[in-house]
Order: structure tokens, then C-alpha cells, then sequence
């Protein structure tokens, strides 16, 4: 039996327990005919019932183009859902009563005529909260959000205020635009029928258990919330690193790069979780008030700073688990010649009472040799002078690492005496890990995201203006790399921890890229 197991109920503090009801109310998905829908939406539906967290009545209705009726899309999500289900067997009854609430209605995204289908369908159902709270999930091309919106509010579907308690919320996906310029056309298509507090911007690294607890460790274990500032703290090192490069995914990737897809979202939002100031109160508002503070106070590089403090790198062939991998210039839809980067490590300053003089090294890349991501906290060492003969100049510091997947958890490292009569020292380590403590719970990011938007809870989306300050740090190291081809220092063999330049950037301030530990338990 594991500690939690044992621990009165009283001691267990439910902060979200006041959290509201959800109310009965469709779901429309547009693009219901593509990968996320099938792969993350359904699926997460599916565990909400199953786990009867969803509400007490709902429906969802698949919009696309494709002609198909409910039993037909019904069957293909069944399909789907014994593929992409995180829990097997996928349980007939849940799935019995979760499909009767599965709609189809099909129809072009540009033709208003179907938009007036799919009001007649959401008025068809009888109950009227089904009608009066609509959640327009956009799992379409960016490109397509604002014919969605303007046709919507065409249709008198989308409201900035529906009266009568009802509501409408939208919900879209990364990415936000392809730099500030096109982030902020974006964003006002998407606020140009609606409100803001409408908007819910999923990041899925939000919806991540061990990406929520940064908060909650930092903000409620005096030990550590203590320690959490300069004075302590020497760098903090945040790596997001995977073992696939990008696959079927060529055509997407030459449009985004690792710092697009991986560093304006994920990277900076775990940033910010880690670094902020604390919220006056748990309110969505406060914290992402917080979040926007700390990503405003990223000392913004100069184009003389990108070359010193970011690198770029991309794979070529390799070997991963022993089996050879192909470079991304010979992946499919990749141009032979393509600059764009696989990897990319940055340095960045918090300028801040908190932080002043602390480096934040972050870094992701395709194709390395771990699926890791975490935060290392590296603490100041002692100074050296009792250990000194032992240890030469190099006794470890203190490092605590946020493990965020996979193996999630905490440890801890310091130094202890290795028994015996001679005085050597070695760092070992105290280990959390969720596993051992919580059991195997792992919900999906999507879950909580999906309930939180129905929930009307905006704390774990993205705010407007926090999309737009990550492009402008983003937009910055853009502008210094275009156009400029890829030197030999930049690129990685494919299952290496990238290319030397990055090694460099951290050897001028005599750091080193820590390896995150792969066994946890
Ligand atoms: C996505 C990126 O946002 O995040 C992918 O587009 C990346 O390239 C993925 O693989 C990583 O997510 P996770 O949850 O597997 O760490």
C-alpha cells in the first residue's frame, strides 16, 4: 500500500473542487473528418464519459465536408477509438451510450447554407441548453478560423452575448499564426464576433499534470520556494527532447521549425510557469496576469545576441536504437537543400528583480536520444574549500529536476559520503515519482483541456497577449537566421543531443548541457 493510500481524506486539498458544474451543451468539431479529431478529441470524449465527467446531458456534432450520416461517422470513430483509445479495451457499454450523442452534419465550411444545417440540427435536439451552450472546436487549417467565425455569426450561431446564461466559446489550436504579424490577424479574426474570454487557445503542455504541478511545488513547499531566485539558483535548463524526427510530417515542418513549433508555445509556457512571480489568487486571470509579466520581462535579443545565445541545428543520418534513420533533408516533403532547423537551444535572460544574472537555457530537438522533458534547477554550489583535496573544483551543485514526461516526477540531487574510511563523495538522489506515489494516472492533456473549455475555465488556455509576446521573441531570431544557410557546426547525427554548437553556447559561460536521467524510479 502506497503512502497516499494511507493519508486521511482530510489532508487532501481539492483545490478545483469548487470548480463549476458543466452545463448540458453541444460541441460542434470542425474538421471532423481529420487527424485530431480522430486521434485526441473522440478518444478524450470518450475517457470524459467513461470517467462520468462529462455533462449531464451533451452532443457532439461532426462537421465536414465528406458526406456521411451519424451510424456512418459513429462507425468510423469506433474504428478509430479501438486504435487511438489510451484505455483497451474500449468498454461496449461507455461506448454505446457515448455514441448516441455522436451527430454528423455534412457540409463546405464556405457555404452558408450549411451553417443554417447546422442550426436547425443543434435546435433539433428539444432541451435548449443544448442549444444555448455551443462549443465551436476549429480542428481546421488556421487559414480557415476566420470564414469559420464570420460565417457563424452569420448564421447568429456565434454571439458575444447569448443572453440567458447561455454562452458560445471557440476553441483552436496551435499554431497561432507564423510570427507577431500574422499571430495578431489571427487573433482579431478571432475576437471580431466574439470576446476574448470566449477564445480558449489550446496548448496542450497545459493540460499536462506534471506542467500544472510546477505551480503547486513552487508555490506551496517553503524549502524550496525559498531557494527560488538568484541568489540560489545558478541556471535552470529546460529541455524538451524526442526521439522521432518528423516523419510524415515533412510538409508541415518546413513551415514551422523547431522554434515555431516547439519553443513559442510548450518551451516558453513551461518558462513561464517556472519563473513567474505568484499569482495574488488561483484565478485564471491572476495566473496568466503573472505568466504575461514574466514572458514581458525576457530581455528581448538584439540581432548581435541571436548568434551568441541561440542556436539552430538540424539532423542529418543517423542511428536510433541501433536502426538507421534518414537526415531531414531526405525526408519526405523536405526540399533537399532546406535550412529550416530540427533543433533549437536558446539563452535567455529574465530581467527581474528575481532572476537578474540567471541564464534560462532551453533547448528541443528531432531525433535525439531521449523522450525527456523537464526543468533542472541547478542550485549554486558551496564554496569549495572543506572538499576541496577530494574533489578537486568540481563538487557537484544541488540540481532538482522537474520531470514532466515521460517517468514523471521529481528528484533531487546532492552530495552524500560514500561509506568507508576514505572521504569520497558522490551525488545521489531523492526520488518523487508519480507512478510510485499516484499510481498509473495518466489522463490525457486533451481531457482536462476539453473540460476546462466547457467548464468556461481559462486558466490553462493561452491569452492573446501572451501568444504575442512568445512571437516576438520568436520573430526576433527569425529575423537574424533568414535566408542564411545552415554552416557545418549546425548540424547533429540524428540520435545525438545535437549539434556542438550548442555545446559551445553553454562552454562560454562554463556551463554544460546536463543528461536527463532516463531510469526515474
Ligand atoms: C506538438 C508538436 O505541439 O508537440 C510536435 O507539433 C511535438 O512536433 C509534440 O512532437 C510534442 O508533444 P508531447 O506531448 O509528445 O511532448
Amino acid at each position: 500500500m502506497n503512502e497516499s493510500e494511507t493519508r486521511p481524506e482530510q489532508m487532501v486539498c481539492h483545490i478545483g473542487a469548487q470548480r463549476r458544474p458543466s452545463e448540458p451543451c453541444s460541441i460542434v468539431i470542425f474538421g471532423a473528418s481529420g487527424d485530431l479529431t480522430a486521434r485526441k478529441l473522440i478518444p478524450a470524449f470518450y475517457h470524459l464519459c467513461k470517467e462520468k465527467q462529462m455533462p449531464p446531458d451533451f452532443r457532439i456534432i461532426g462537421f465536414a465536408r465528406r458526406e456521411k450520416n451519424d451510424d456512418s461517422w459513429r462507425a468510423e470513430l469506433r474504428e478509430a477509438l479501438d486504435r487511438f483509445s489510451r484505455t483497451k479495451p474500449v468498454d461496449e457499454e461507455v461506448w454505446r451510450s457515448f455514441a448516441a450523442h455522436l451527430h454528423y452534419c455534412a457540409g463546405d465550411l464556405t457555404d452558408g447554407a450549411a451553417y443554417e444545417r447546422l442550426g436547425e440540427k443543434l435546435s433539433s435536439f428539444g432541451a435548449a441548453p443544448l442549444r444555448d451552450h455551443v462549443l465551436f472546436y476549429l480542428a481546421t487549417q488556421p487559414s480557415q478560423f476566420g470564414e469559420v467565425i464570420e460565417r457563424l455569426h452569420a448564421a447568429r450561431l456565434l454571439r458575444r452575448d447569448s443572453g440567458n446564461g447561455g454562452w458560445e466559446r471557440i476553441v483552436v489550436e496551435k499554431p497561432f499564426g507564423r510570427d507577431l504579424a500574422s499571430a495578431r490577424l489571427l487573433n482579431d479574426e478571432l475576437t471580431r464576433y466574439a470576446d476574448e474570454q470566449q477564445v480558449c487557445r489550446i496548448d496542450h503542455y497545459l493540460g499536462k499534470e506534471t506542467v500544472q504541478n510546477i505551480l503547486m511545488f513552487r508555490f506551496s513547499n517553503s524549502i524550496f520556494e525559498q531557494l527560488w531566485n538568484r541568489n540560489s539558483i545558478d541556471h535552470v535548463q529546460i529541455t524538451v527532447s524526442e526521439k522521432l524526427g518528423v516523419g510524415a510530417r515533412g510538409g508541415y515542418y518546413e513551415e514551422a521549425g523547431a522554434l515555431r513549433d516547439m519553443v513559442q508555445n510548450h518551451m516558453l509556457q513551461v518558462l513561464a510557469l517556472t519563473a513567474m512571480e505568484p499569482p495574488v489568487s488561483l484565478e485564471s486571470e491572476a495566473i496568466r496576469d503573472e505568466k504575461m509579466k514574466l514572458l514581458k520581462s525576457i530581455r528581448p535579443l538584439a540581432r548581435q545576441d541571436v548568434a551568441k545565445q541561440v542556436v539552430r541545428g538540424q539532423y542529418f543520418a543517423g542511428t536510433i536504437e541501433g536502426k538507421p534513420v534518414p537526415g531531414y533533408r531526405q525526408e519526405a516533403k523536405v526540399k533537399p537543400d532546406s535550412n529550416v532547423e530540427t533543433y533549437a537551444a536558446l539563452k535567455l535572460f529574465i530581467d527581474n528583480w528575481r532572476w537578474s544574472g540567471v541564464p534560462f537555457f532551453l533547448r528541443t530537438g528531432k531525433y535525439l536520444p531521449q523522450n525527456t522533458s523537464e526543468a533542472r534547477i541547478q542550485f549554486r554550489p558551496t564554496p569549495n574549500v572543506l572538499f576541496a583535496a577530494q574533489c578537486g573544483p568540481n563538487l557537484d551543485a544541488n540540481a532538482l529536476a522537474l520531470r514532466l514526461q515521460p517517468n514523471e516526477g521529481i528528484y533531487l540531487r546532492f552530495n552524500g559520503k560514500v561509506p568507508g574510511v576514505n572521504m569520497s563523495v558522490r551525488p545521489v538522489r531523492m526520488n518523487f515519482s508519480y507512478n510510485a506515489e499516484y499510481g498509473a494516472y495518466t489522463p490525457e492533456a486533451y481531457e482536462r483541456l476539453l473540460l476546462d473549455a466547457l467548464a468556461g475555465d481559462a486558466t490553462l488556455f493561452i491569452r492573446r497577449d501572451e501568444v504575442e509576446a512568445a512571437w516576438q521573441i520568436v520573430d526576433s531570431i527569425r529575423a537574424e537566421w533568414n535566408n542564411k544557410p545552415l554552416s557545418n557546426r549546425e548540424f547533429y547525427a540524428a540520435g545525438t543531443w545535437g549539434p556542438v554548437a550548442s555545446d559551445d553556447m553553454l562552454a562560454q559561460s562554463n556551463h554544460v548541457w546536463h543528461e536527463p536521467r532516463i531510469e526515474f524510479d
